[in-house]
C-alpha cells in the first residue's frame, strides 16, 4: 500500500489529500528540465498567429479541443500584445503543454507510470484505470493567470464518477505564486455543471446548479516540491494569479476507470487508433 487506511479515509473526507514527498527531488529535476527542452524545441510562430488573426476564438478552440491525443502549447492569455505579436519570451509566455504528454513523450510517459503511482491508483480502487489527461502546468511569474473555481468532472465527466486528479508539485507551491485552493469536502455538494460538446459543433455548459460556490470555505494547499495532491473529480478547486517572481510548475494527470462510461461528447476524445491505456508499457508509442 502507499496510502494508509487513515489517508484513505481523510481522502474520502475531504476530497482531496496532499501526500508529502510523493516524488523525489531528481524525478521533479528531470520532468522541469524536459518541459524545458520541449518549449525549447517548440516554434510559436504557426500557433501565435492563430491566437492573433480574426478567427481567434474558433482556431483556438480547435486547437484545445483536438489536443486530448496531442501535445500541444497552450500561451497564457496575458501573452499577446494588440498586434498579436508576444510580449516576452515564448518562454516565459507558454500556460501549459497538454494534454497526451503520458502518450507521447517518453519522459512524461515513464513518470506516468512509475510504481508508487500504479500502486497509488490501486490503493484508490479504481479498477481497470485507463490515463486520460495530461498536462504540465507553468503559472509563469508575474503573469500566471488565475484558475477559477470548478471540478475537473465539469471538463472530464464519467457515469459513475470515477476521475482522480494527480496534481505534482514540481516546484514549492505557495499563496504567493498561486497555490491550489480546496472546499474540504465540496465533493459532496454534487456536480454543478458539464462541459460538453453541443450538436451545433462547439462546446456548451449544462448547468445542473448555478449557486454560486462557497468561496469562504477555500483553504490554501501550500505544498513543498515533490508533493502530490489527490483530488476527487467533484471537489471544487481553484487557484490564483501568480503575482510573484516565482514560478509554480506542475505535472497533473488524470486517471479514470474503463468500467465506467466516458461519454462520446466530453472534449477529450481519442481517435480509434490511439484508444486510451492505463499504466501498461507500449513499445510503439514510447
Ligand atoms: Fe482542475
Amino acid at each position: 500500500m502507499k496510502l494508509t487506511a487513515a489517508q484513505l479515509a481523510r481522502y474520502k473526507q475531504d476530497g482531496f489529500l496532499v501526500v508529502n514527498d510523493f516524488v523525489d527531488i531528481a524525478s521533479c529535476d528531470r520532468l522541469r528540465r524536459r518541459a524545458q527542452q520541449m518549449v525549447h524545441d517548440f516554434d510559436p510562430h504557426g500557433l501565435v498567429s492563430i491566437f492573433s488573426t480574426r478567427e481567434q476564438n474558433r482556431l483556438s478552440d480547435d486547437y484545445f479541443l483536438g489536443s486530448g491525443d496531442k501535445v500541444r502549447f497552450f500561451f497564457e492569455e496575458d501573452a499577446f500584445l494588440p498586434n498579436g505579436t508576444l510580449k516576452q519570451s515564448k518562454e516565459k509566455s507558454i500556460n501549459k503543454i497538454g494534454h497526451a504528454l503520458h502518450e507521447l513523450d517518453p519522459v512524461f510517459s515513464e513518470f506516468s507510470r512509475t510504481p508508487d503511482i500504479i500502486q497509488l491508483v490501486s490503493d484508490l480502487g479504481i479498477e481497470q484505470p485507463l490515463l486520460l489527461q495530461s498536462m504540465y502546468i507553468f503559472k509563469q511569474p508575474r503573469i500566471g493567470g488565475e484558475v477559477t473555481c470548478h471540478q475537473d468532472s465539469t471538463f472530464l465527466y464519467t457515469e459513475p464518477q470515477s476521475i482522480a486528479g494527480m496534481w505534482f508539485a514540481l516546484e514549492d507551491a505557495t499563496v504567493e505564486n498561486g497555490c491550489l485552493w480546496a472546499i474540504p469536502g465540496g465533493h459532496k455538494l454534487g456536480l454543478r455543471s458539464r462541459w460538453l460538446r453541443s450538436a451545433e459543433a462547439g462546446m456548451k455548459f449544462e448547468v445542473f446548479d448555478s449557486s454560486a460556490w462557497p468561496e469562504e470555505r477555500l483553504v490554501p494547499l501550500e505544498v513543498a516540491t515533490g508533493s502530490l495532491i489527490l483530488l476527487n473529480g467533484l471537489l471544487p478547486h481553484k487557484s490564483l494569479r501568480n503575482r510573484s517572481a516565482k514560478s509554480r510548475h506542475a505535472y497533473t494527470l488524470h486517471v479514470i476507470s474503463a468500467d465506467c462510461c466516458y461519454p462520446k461528447d466530453n472534449w477529450l476524445q481519442r481517435p480509434p487508433e490511439m484508444p486510451l491505456r492505463g499504466f501498461e508499457v507500449s513499445s510503439d508509442r514510447s
